[in-house]
């Protein structure tokens, strides 16, 4: 008798893991250890990782997610030393003009002449850059060495509450603190949250954003699940930490950014915009166990349709080298891959997406009149500003967006 050897194991989508009673897992908000575990997305790399053409491939960490059932938060199940991560760290923030704009007004709300403005995680600078231009007084701060080359004001250290105690200057003379898609890569939620209280003026005003676990599950952007995202936050969550350091959750407004984000403006004492008592009456009815578990359904049947649908366009090239392209080629079979994937980000050219052998290029206009082959949008959040940059460049072939509703760009025949 012969067997025929599979070439490949086959295709197995993200599933739920239902646990029952207590963890050994806290939340790191409110301590509770009621937490369900609910999506499990297997071994990944970690997604921004460095991951040469030819080396060895990087290695892997199990990528799980548990949702405390007090306070809301969503959490992983270990956490990766940031240094790891960090260390040297290709995303730039900046390269998205969206993000660009964004910030831009940001900076016009809050800013001004007079102020000090302070931005945790600064990144490459965009922020604090639109914070200098509005007059304000602006200083980042940035543990990684990958941005020595960005020209702005910045401590080169973790955001602490003994970092504030070292530097006399920021203790309680902050007008405006800015913590854009950070408090998520944080362990120590409290220690952090410790440092904004004591750096903030009385009157000074923190703008903390980070992503929505509502709108994960609403939108099944399960791909923005990987190791430097340690949390997925509720307002319930919010409000949780902010009072336990006495400051007042004042207000909740939605940012449609990574796929639906919360900004919390977060002040040591004044009123409570009714916008926060909205959001906790909603997440008190719609943040059950069942919704959870419907989620990770959902994630799998939507997995196994995307990988159909990708493995028919092979082959086909990506776009976006994002964190979130690593964590949906690691949920495909590898025969859905894309050949290439394009990138803006001159410094993610010449390596692979992490884990795999799939190269990254730096995308430039003269490849892609020529390109007859489809485009998959891998980072499905910049969708409308790529698909216009793309056709901008005279791109004429099909472009496939594997958002939650996937769509195509198709150019009607002339
Ligand atoms: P990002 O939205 O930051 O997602 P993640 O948090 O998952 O990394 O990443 C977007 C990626 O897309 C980033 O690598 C830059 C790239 N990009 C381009 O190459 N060109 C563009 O015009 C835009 C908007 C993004
Ligand atoms: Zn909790």
């Amino acid at each position: 008798m012969t067997t025929v050897a599979l070439d490949f194991a086959p295709y197995v989508a993200p599933v739920a893991k239902p646990s029952t009673g207590p963890s050994r897992i806290a939340c790191r908000v409110c301590g509770s250890t009621q937490m369900l575990s609910y999506l499990n997305l297997g071994k990944q790399p970690h997604a921004n990782a460095r991951q040469t053409l030819d080396g060895p491939l990087v290695s892997s960490t199990p990528l799980r997610v548990f949702a405390c059932m007090k306070c809301q938060l969503s959490q992983l199940s270990v956490v990766v030393p940031p240094n790891e991560l960090y260390g040297t760290y290709s995303y730039r923030s900046g390269v998205s003009a969206g993000w660009r704009a964004h910030c831009a007004s940001l900076a016009k709300q809050y800013g001004g002449a007079g102020k000090l403005a302070l931005d945790i995680a600064s990144n490459d600078g965009t922020l604090v850059r639109a914070m200098r231009a509005s007059g304000a007084t602006a200083v980042g701060v940035e543990p990684s060495r990958s941005f020595e080359d960005c020209d702005y004001d910045r401590i080169s250290r973790y955001w602490s509450a003994a970092l504030v105690e070292e530097f006399p200057n920021l203790l309680g003379a902050v007008d405006v603190l800015t913590a854009q898609n950070v408090l998520g890569h944080v362990a120590d939620v409290h220690d952090f949250m410790r440092g904004v209280a004591l750096s903030l003026k009385q009157d000074g005003v923190a703008i903390i954003e980070v992503p929505y676990v509502c709108d994960m599950l609403r939108a099944l952007s399960f791909d923005t699940v990987y190791h430097e995202h340690l949390s997925y936050w509720s307002v319930t969550a919010l409000r949780e930490l902010c009072n336990a350091h006495q400051m007042v959750l004042s207000d909740v407004q939605p940012l449609k950014l990574h796929g639906g984000s919360l900004r919390a403006v977060v002040r040591k004492s004044g009123d409570v915009a009714p916008s926060v008592a909205r959001y906790l009456a909603t997440e008190a009815r719609d943040l059950r166990k069942g919704s959870y578990l419907r989620f990770s359904e959902r994630v799998s049947q939507h997995m196994l349709a995307l990988n159909d649908t990708l493995r028919d366009l092979v082959p086909y090239v990506g776009f976006g080298a994002a964190a979130k392209t690593t964590v949906m080629l690691h949920c495909l079979d590898v025969r859905a891959y894309p050949k290439v994937v394009y990138d803006d980000n001159l410094h993610k050219h010449g390596f692979a997406i992490p884990g795999t052998r799939v190269p990254i290029l730096l995308a430039s206009p003269g490849e892609f009149d020529v390109l007859t082959q489809p485009i998959v949008i891998f980072a499905w959040n910049h969708a409308d500003e790529i698909i216009a940059k793309l056709r901008g460049w005279g791109y004429r072939g099909d472009i496939f967006v594997p958002a939650l509703e996937p769509y195509w760009d198709t150019l009607e025949d002339a």
